[in-house]
């Protein structure tokens, strides 16, 4: 097939353009798409692909299992107004209410650095998300590369944070990024609450990264809370440098595939309520991070 790839930076990222899936999923294309995601550093932008529902859940179950698959776990209770109501494996984001005050998925979803669902044993690996309808301007996603950032620590800053963990809690974000009657109590209590390393290694690549977020860490285990807050600041304005970013300006019919393990990302809200946005998205279950 003829395909183009491109790069998105100097560093990660690639778009493909001219990528058309056939009827079904032609398991050889399948496997070329994640080699390409794997070498561009976990990010890429498929132009132009008109998925339904249920090609996108079988594209992402390529890349794994996923939540809300009938097998697997949901996403937290907090969310699941938002999931697809045929496709329990599809969680929306949208701007969007029905006549009856029914939102068609979550306004403002993602309105801060984080890596989605850190707060879990098994967080998420690539989230895959097709844009549906999208305002003229605005609502880009900004990603962050975790690795990148990583290496360019000094190795005096690798010695010291290599033994340290974190931990990830789901009501950080209940308690500053969603309003008090939306969040499910339920999600409070130790379910979406985890203990990860500081640094994570992808084992397709063997490649290392950072992994903590402002919008789910909430302290480094066994330090002070002032020496903890120290060091996550410090972590999370290195790690948002300009020269580690890339910002998407959305296509409709675009499909992000993003690697939560090495990338951070950031969803800018600065679209007005009566400008539609309707988006899907499939997340993949990853690994215990190690
Ligand atoms: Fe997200």
């Amino acid at each position: 097939m003829n395909y183009l790839i491109k790069p998105l930076t100097q560093g990660f990222g690639a778009e493909i353009f001219n990528f058309e899936m056939a009827e079904g999923l032609n398991e050889n294309l399948t496997q070329e798409l994640i080699e390409t995601w794997n070498k561009a550093g976990g990010l890429i932008v498929v132009h132009n692909l008109n998925l339904s529902s249920k090609q996108h859940i079988s594209l992402s179950k390529h890349f794994g299992p996923l939540f809300g698959d009938p097998k697997e776990d949901p996403l937290q209770d907090t969310v699941s107004r938002y999931i697809h109501p045929d496709h329990p494996e599809i969680y929306r984001v949208s701007n969007q209410v029905s006549k009856d005050g029914i939102p068609r998925g979550r306004k403002g979803a993602g309105t801060y650095w984080h890596s989605d669902v850190s707060f879990r044993e098994r967080p998420a690996q690539a989230s895959l998300l097709h844009a549906k309808t999208i305002p003229p301007v605005g609502g880009d996603t900004i990603f962050a590369d975790q690795a990148a950032a990583y290496d360019a620590l000094s190795d005096g800053m690798k010695d010291l944070l290599a033994p340290l963990f974190a931990w990830h809690d789901f009501e950080v974000a209940a308690r500053t990024q969603y309003s008090k009657p939306v969040v499910v109590e339920n999600d409070m209590n130790g379910a979406n609450c985890a203990r990860h390393p500081l640094i994570r290694t992808k084992p397709e690549t063997g490649r290392k990264s950072l992994f903590v977020n402002p919008g789910f860490t909430s302290h480094i285990d066994g330090l002070d809370a002032n020496e903890s807050k120290a060091i996550l600041d410090f972590l999370y304005q290195h790690s948002t440098q300009p020269q580690f970013l890339y910002r998407h300006r959305w296509a409709e019919k675009d499909l992000l595939i993003w690697d939560n393990r090495s990338l951070m990302h950031f969803a800018v809200m600065d679209y007005p309520d009566n400008e539609p946005r309707y988006m899907e998205r499939c997340t993949v279950i990853g690994e215990r991070p190690v």
